[in-house]
């Protein structure tokens, strides 16, 4: 829309990615990135072309069956051979090759989390091979095509902690729209292993659990173990409605039951971290938005909208609101919402607040 934006973002990986969705391509770098995508996906076909190492993923031959895996390792190879390093042209060929990673895997994602094909299926009448090129050249038309329909403005991605954001931003915004990590387990590094162990974000699986404890709300691997003996700070503001939670969980009928509320408990200390500080990159006028989900735990209901209503209240933002947004897929008391909020009263009528909305609409049309 020709608005400037900045995303903050903490997982290395992500930023790459952010960065070239964000980036302004040329027709020239598209087609050049085209012309090599054909050499590339020819010559990867070949049994014996030269390959780069598997990635050094925990079982492997769990997510590529063995002629993927070898033919991934084949076009990962041309793609560092054929295109220079940190060129447009090399960015673009390979979130081709990451997306080519997933087609080729056994990994299913019609889940809220990755789990695994069955590998063993029933023998089929008609033996079907795939042209895994194909599936290279079909991937890189989608990306290149995405690629040609250019931001009006480059926005920028900043790697840092949502926990400092005015360690991180030296900017002043006047508009806040974020889907944070929601308190409901789901580990992004898990989810995103196979890029990064492809692309060389990740070498082991010490540094994947490391990653996840940085990370708001990861309870992944090492960072499972140090939840366990996690102390709260005693700083961070604790809502009734917090506090009634964390009890329920913690019940000593809960099997990790005082593990989960530790993981709550962090989640909001963490939350509670950014929203305090958030003011200081916001304007005066600037409104936030943090769309989110409620969680359950052993039947006991979170209310994480009602949380950050009362987080955003205590940190001083005023007008806040709860707009339910849509419904989760999973069980029938959970949702997501949109916890609004403004850093100030607003000074001005609010008539001719909207007057301004309704310019700034048309213009940016225009
Ligand atoms: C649901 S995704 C949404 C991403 C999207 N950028 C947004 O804000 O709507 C949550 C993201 O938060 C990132 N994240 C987790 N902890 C963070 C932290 N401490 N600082 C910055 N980003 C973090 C995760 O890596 C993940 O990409």
């Amino acid at each position: 829309m020709g608005l400037r934006g900045a995303g903050l973002e903490i997982n290395p990986f992500l930023v790459w990615f952010s960065s070239v969705k964000f980036r302004h391509f040329s027709p020239a770098t598209i087609e050049k990135a085209r012309s090599l995508g054909a050499v590339i996906a020819v010559a990867s076909s070949a049994d014996g072309a030269p390959s780069v190492e598997p990635p050094p993923i925990h079982n492997v031959e769990r997510w590529w069956n063995d002629a993927e895996l070898r033919f991934l390792c084949r076009l990962k190879k041309c793609i560092l051979d054929t295109s220079d390093e940190g060129t447009d042209e090399r960015d673009l060929l390979l979130v081709a090759f990451c997306r080519v990673v997933i087609a080729l895997s056994n990994a299913a994602f019609n889940h809220q989390s990755m789990s695994f094909k069955t590998t063993h299926e029933a023998p089929q009448l008609f033996a079907f091979t795939r042209d895994n090129a194909d599936v290279f050249r079909k991937e890189l038309t989608l990306v290149l095509d995405g690629a040609a329909d250019n931001p009006r403005i480059e926005p920028s991605v900043v790697t840092g902690d949502a926990r400092e954001p005015s360690r991180f931003l030296h900017d002043r915004f006047d508009m806040l729209i974020t889907s944070p990590p929601y308190p409901n387990r789901i580990s992004y590094i898990r989810e995103l292993r196979p890029y990064m162990y492809w692309l060389g974000f990740l070498t082991n699986g010490r540094d994947a659990g490391e990653y996840d404890w940085q990370a708001i709300g990861g309870t992944w691997g090492v960072a499972t173990s140090r939840l366990t003996d996690w102390k709260p700070s005693g700083k961070a503001f604790t809502p009734p409605d917090l506090k009634k939670a964390l009890a329920g969980i913690a019940d000593p009928k809960n099997d990790n039951g005082s593990l989960l509320a530790n993981y709550v408990a962090k989640y909001f200390e963490d939350m509670w971290r950014h929203l305090s500080d958030i003011g200081t990159v916001l304007t005066e006028e600037a409104e936030v938005h943090y769309v989110v989900g409620n969680s359950t735990f052993y039947g006991t209901l979170l209310p994480v909208e009602a949380i950050f209503k009362s987080m955003l209240q205590e940190a001083g933002f005023h007008d806040v609101e709860i707009v339910k947004i849509r419904k989760r897929n999973s069980k029938a008391e959970l949702f997501e919402f949109d916890v609004t909020g403004k850093k100030n009263q607003p000074t001005i009528h609010p008539t001719v607040r909207e007057d301004r909305r309704s310019e700034a609409r048309r213009s940016s049309r225009r």
